[in-house]
């Protein structure tokens, strides 16, 4: 299972590259947003010189020739970039084109599995399913995740299903249960897998008892 960033904060991608966990990095208008006042295309360009895997970037125009010409922009920025295109016509549209100009594609804002076999049909690299949106509705967002596997290994589809909208570490163990090739997670929960109360009490007692043991061995 591949782990991409959900993030478009260098710092936060430098730290997660550091622990050599991280593939890729997706971003998204409200993460970029967050940002404050940076140049857009220069701020990618910096995250695609810190990671080597795929980044995702997204494009704002709603229809088909403002998607292309947005797409062909960003993916000129770097090799490592994937344009992100949303679950529409249009968006489905682009990604054919884009696709056949060798420009890989994650499809975003995927809420079915109906949604997720067209982003397939369309060529994408990716499919990004929200859990976490979902739960927020009170739908099951695992779901999505077990149902799209299903469809693809069905049908031998070569779309990568991307586990999106991440909210704790369940959802990532959940998703590898399903299958999922990548899930993308925020910092923070990247920071919550490794977590666990047992390991840090171990930790504590292992040491304490290293500590008796050189306390006899210097005597
Ligand atoms: O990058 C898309 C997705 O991961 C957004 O997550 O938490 O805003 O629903 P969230």
């Amino acid at each position: 299972m591949k782990f991409f960033i959900d993030t478009a904060n260098l710092e936060e991608i430098k730290q997660a590259k550091e622990m050599g966990l991280i593939d890729g990095v997706t971003t998204n208008p409200s993460l970029i947003a967050k940002e404050g006042s940076i140049n857009f295309k220069e701020h990618i360009a910096k995250i695609c010189q810190i990671v080597e895997g795929d980044v995702s970037v997204e494009v704002t125009a709603l229809d088909v020739e403002g998607m292309l010409h947005q797409g062909r922009d960003f993916a000129s920025i770097s090799p490592n970039v994937v344009i992100k295109c949303p679950l529409t016509l249009d968006g489905l549209k682009a990604t054919r084109i884009l696709s056949s100009e060798g420009i890989k594609v994650n499809v975003t804002l995927c809420f079915s599995p109906a949604q997720a076999i067209l982003a397939a049909k369309a060529g994408a690299t990716y499919i990004s399913p929200f859990i976490g949106r979902l739960d927020d509705i009170s739908h099951e967002g695992m779901q999505l995740i077990t149902d799209i596997v299903k469809i693809y290994k069905n049908y031998n589809f070569q779309t990568q299903v991307l586990a999106a909208s991440i909210r704790h570490p369940r959802h990532v163990v959940e998703s590898a249960l399903a299958g999922a090739h990548v899930a993308t997670i925020p910092f923070k929960v990247i920071k919550q897998l490794v977590k666990h109360p047992l390991t840090d009490i171990g930790l504590e007692l292992f040491l304490a008892d290293w500590g008796k043991f050189s306390k006899q061995a210097n005597n």
